[in-house]
């Protein structure tokens, strides 16, 4: 397949873009200055230069607190450049995987999240997400997958994993909210996931191979867990670790409020399309090696 993804330098970006590759696809990967999510001319263009296949957009504005006091922005890229992205999809009659987040959701359930369960964001990132979602599929419904994917990291950009690694190898003990749950995703996997939805939209016209799908890994953890499972992993390697403080959603106050449960139930993703992630314990242990040999290999000869 030729793929056209929003984003130059993103984790979910730069995964597919190696994955992509790995699996014999041309994955053509389009962003700023050439293409600008808030310039919906440029996306267009962008778009139809490439002539793909697919559209995949993997682009967004993702710093969730910040939002908080950048909404305009916020929104000009993560709902009008969604809409943008899949008018270009359409213009070109080429089905579109859009991706969204699970902070659609308050929180509230005590169960993971269905595709069909009530969404009512606690902050503007979340609210423009899923301002987008409505984009797309106002726009172009019929032939797009939404893919809400959730607690992402990756050995690229900037993520939790890379800022615990980072502040382990300065410090002894480092304090982690263990009060929200979600579903630790690796971008490679979820690039994975990209390539198969993809692939099915391409070969199949199928309504119900189209709309809104969880797609995280398998497990779930806190933040306080996730951070162990770094640490232990680091050390299995020969790399930094800390010991984790478990703290409260109250003691560590953000512009943006966060779910305390945006777990994701990825059941309909498996049954329609066939993809299933793999646990986040074993994705994590590859991401964490993968960062290790980065580290060891840029320490001074
Ligand atoms: N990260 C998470 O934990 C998480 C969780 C749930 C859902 N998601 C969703 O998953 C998708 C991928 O996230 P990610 O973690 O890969 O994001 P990321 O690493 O933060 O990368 C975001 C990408 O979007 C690009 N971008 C931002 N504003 C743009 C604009 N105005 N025009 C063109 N490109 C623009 C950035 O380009 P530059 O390099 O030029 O800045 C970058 O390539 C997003 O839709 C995100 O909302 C992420």
């Amino acid at each position: 397949m030729k793929i056209a993804v929003t984003g130059k330098s993103g984790q979910v970006v730069t995964s597919l873009l190696e994955r992509g590759a790995a699996a014999g696809h041309e994955v053509i990967a389009l962003g700023r200055p050439e293409m600008d999510l808030a310039d919906p001319a440029s996306v267009l263009r962008g778009i139809k230069d490439v002539m793909p296949d697919v559209v995949v957009s993997a682009a967004a504005y993702t710093a969730v607190d910040r939002a908080e006091s950048e909404s305009d922005i916020a929104y000009a890229v993560n709902a009008l450049g969604a809409g943008a992205v899949a008018e270009a999809a359409k213009a070109l009659d080429v089905p579109l995987v859009h991706l969204s987040t699970d902070y659609v959701f308050d929180g509230e359930l005590e169960r993971p999240y269905c595709e069909n369960d009530t969404t009512r964001p606690t902050g503007v990132y979340g609210a423009s997400k899923l301002a987008g979602e409505q984009a797309v599929m106002d726009a172009y419904g019929d032939n797009s997958a939404v893919l809400r994917v959730a607690w992402v990291y990756s050995p690229f950009g900037s993520n939790f994993v890379k800022t615990m690694l980072r502040l382990a190898a300065d410090k002894d003990e480092i304090s982690v909210v263990a009060d929200q749950l979600g579903n630790p995703t690796s971008a490679l996997d979820i690039a994975d996931g990209i390539l198969k939805v993809a692939g099915n939209l391409v070969a199949d016209s199928d309504p119900g191979l189209r709309g809104v799908f969880h797609m995280t890994a398998a497990g779930e953890a806190s933040w306080a867990d996730l951070a162990q499972a770094i640490f232990a992993a680091s050390l299995d390697l020969g790399g930094p670790s800390a010991l984790v403080r478990k703290i409260t959603t109250a003691d560590y106050p953000t512009p943006a409020a966060r779910p305390a449960n945006s777990r994701l139930d990825c059941d309909m993703i498996a049954d329609v399309h066939n993809v299933a992630l793999q646990d986040w314990h074993g994705a994590l242990k590859t991401v964490v090696a993968r960062l290790q040999v980065v580290a060891t290999e840029s320490l001074p000869r």
